[in-house]
């Protein structure tokens, strides 16, 4: 996740590229850079680092000065944050802002080198700028130019393009990745969001895929592929400039949510090829997967719970030894670690002081380390012997959830391509697996619709001074996630408790006044689950009830029922945490709590 921003007007532009660069900062901060047309020349400043750093480097040095640019803040997927990462691309020509991933980049930076190509940059976005310059040499026009090339790239993007030969115009066009127009007086501009034009105007063009916009300070144009002309409808923003950020969401949390899809889409898409879970990118081959002992996976928070939803899937699917465990345990143990071991470090953060410190032990005891993390270029990634991103894109809100949502997918395709490698599952099953874990996103907007059901069930709790969440197996490990958000963000305490080991202790706590979660979507054992709920019921707990939609749920078992869309069982937690996350974030709303900044936390945690 990027933002993009371009302007075409009257005024002097690399201040407006800034402001509106500083509205998007929420979908990336570690660098930021302008391309501004001086004259007929592109003149760029980018630079590794906040906007803040790129306004210092231009005050000390060179401001650009001109009235039309393209401007861009990074969040790195190809090549970490440095100066020469940073957007804009392209050279004395053309230049280019990109938001997305280009998944072919790789074989189009091979047929560009062939072609004598030099490249500078690890970025899939340096592949496209050189692309367009390959055929605007062939083509001699813009949009013939972008047409070729949109033919041959594949991914997701959103691209503000400029051309030496075109000063005072800007070149737009997306697919997958957000992209307005917004049409002011005598001046035009794109942006990856509303937020960043608000100060200027209100009304915007949504661009729709394979669109391509031209943009002077007086006109837009719009035409599809083949050149065709289209109308566009007028849209008219009326959020205020603190909700837009939001993209008209009540909280960050709320927006990261809803933001899950997408996540997911961006993160594994780029993982698989030929329908087989593709991890090789990363390093990491078949023949190294077959060969660990036992598999560590040690994490902190939320992040240990993906872990502990990966130690399910892993042993299930493919027959190895997973332990899990928290990091700051797990540093102090004096762990039975060596070389024939895997040690999985997961870190939305990549900055977690005691999950950083669990990989330089694993690394001084001669394990293999790989990390799953989010921000690129951070330590726990610089560190490790392999990293696989997930590309959440920034999470504002400290309560983690599609950051979580990443990490699962991760786990997924790792215990895919470790069931295949060990010989447990087939090519064909194991495509099978991969498909369905394409489709969830879709199941996820489904579950969306569910979420005024998650909003009367956090009404049920909104009072209760403590809840017990349980499952069994796979739920149990939901559990604990729905338990750590629901305190974490309402400070209402809870606990997780496998359900079959309640009545060795813990079922003396249910009263009337203990309502209790029950997770249950998982058919092997449900039925045992179901007994666990009718023991809390006859100690007087209201329960509600988080399970699958083919189920039939009287009233004796749950005062409340939340009904899931299906997938296969084992894929079912990434279905399942989202009400988890929805009641845990009602609650905190009903109960008027700081969603987004709960009190005594920091979204990074950098000391032990
Ligand atoms: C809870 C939450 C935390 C983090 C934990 C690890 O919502 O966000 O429990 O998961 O602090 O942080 P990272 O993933 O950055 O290592």
């Amino acid at each position: 996740m990027c933002g993009i921003v371009g302007y075409v007007g009257g005024k002097d532009c690399a201040d407006i590229l800034v402001d509106a660069l500083s509205k998007l900062e929420y979908r990336g901060y570690d660098s930021a850079g302008i391309a501004v047309f001086e004259g007929d020349r592109i003149v760029t400043e980018k630079t590794k680092g906040r906007l803040a750093d790129l306004t210092e480097k231009m005050k000390k040095g060179h401001k650009p000065s001109g009235t039309s640019g393209i401007g861009h803040t990074r969040w790195a997927t190809h090549g970490e944050p440095s100066d020469v990462n940073s957007h804009p691309h392209g050279n004395a020509k053309i230049s280019i802002v990109h938001n997305g991933i280009i998944e072919n980049y790789i074989r189009l930076k091979a047929f560009l080198i062939d072609k004598g190509y030099e490249f500078e940059s690890q970025t899939d976005t340096e592949t496209v700028a050189k692309l367009l310059d390959y055929y605007y040499n062939i083509e001699k026009e813009p949009i013939k130019t972008i047409t070729r090339v949109l033919a041959e790239i594949e991914g997701s993007y959103a691209l503000g393009i400029v051309f030496a030969d075109y000063p005072g115009k800007i070149y737009s066009v997306r697919k997958d990745s957000p992209l307005i127009v917004g049409l002011g007086e005598g001046e035009n501009f794109i942006a990856s969001d509303v937020p960043a034009i608000l100060k200027y105007t209100r009304d915007y063009y949504l661009l729709e895929c394979d669109e391509i916009a031209t943009i002077t300070s007086d006109n837009v144009t719009i035409c599809d592929i083949h050149g065709s002309e289209i109308k566009k409808e007028v849209q008219h923003a009326t959020w205020d400039i603190e909700s837009a950020e939001k993209g008209g969401y009540a909280h960050f949390m709320l927006k990261e949510i809803h933001e899950q899809p997408t996540a997911i889409k961006t993160t594994v898409s780029p993982r698989i090829m030929d329908g087989m879970p593709f991890l090789e990118e990363c390093g990491i081959t078949l023949d190294m997967l077959k060969s660990y002992r036992k598999i560590y996976i040690v994490a902190c928070g939320t992040a240990m719970h993906a872990g502990l939803v990966g130690k399910y899937v892993i042993e299930e699917l493919a027959r190895i030894e997973v332990v899990v465990d928290i990091a700051s345990e797990f540093r102090y143990r004096n762990p039975i670690i060596g070389s024939e071991d895997l040690v999985v470090l997961i870190s939305q953060s990549g900055e977690t002081a005691d999950t950083k410190a669990v990989l330089r032990l694993a690394k001084d005891m001669g394990a293999t380390t790989l990390s799953i993390v989010n921000v690129k270029g951070s330590s726990i990634a610089r560190e490790s012997d392999f990293v696989v991103y997930t590309h959440a894109g920034p999470e504002i809100s400290v309560a983690s959830t599609k950051a979580y949502m990443v990490q699962l997918s991760i786990m997924y395709l790792l215990a895919f391509e470790l069931a295949y490698a060990n010989g447990k599952i087939t090519e064909e099953e194991c495509k099978a697996l991969v498909s369905e874990l394409e489709n969830i996103p879709s199941k996820i907007e489904e579950t969306f619709g569910i979420e005024s059901d998650c909003q009367y069930a956090a009404s049920t709790l909104v009072n209760a001074e403590s809840l017990l969440y349980i499952g069994r197996g796979l739920d149990y490990a939901l559990s604990m996630e729905g338990s750590l958000k629901l305190k974490e963000i309402s400070y209402i305490h809870s606990e997780s408790y496998a359900a079959g080991e309640l009545k060795h202790g813990t079922i003396s706590l249910v009263t009337e006044d203990m309502p209790v979660i029950a997770v249950a979507t998982q058919d092997r054992l449900f039925d045992k689950t179901v007994s666990n709920i009718k023991e809390v019921k006859a100690r007087g707990a209201k329960v509600v009830m988080v399970t699958k939609n083919t189920v039939d749920v009287t009233s004796d078992v749950a005062d409340v029922v939340v009904k899931l869309p299906v997938v296969r069982d084992v894929l079912m937690p990434m279905i399942t945490v989202v009400p988890l996350q929805l009641i845990a974030y009602y609650t905190s709303v009903l109960k008027g709590c700081d969603v987004d900044k709960p009190r005594n936390l920091a979204k990074s945690v950098t000391v032990e």
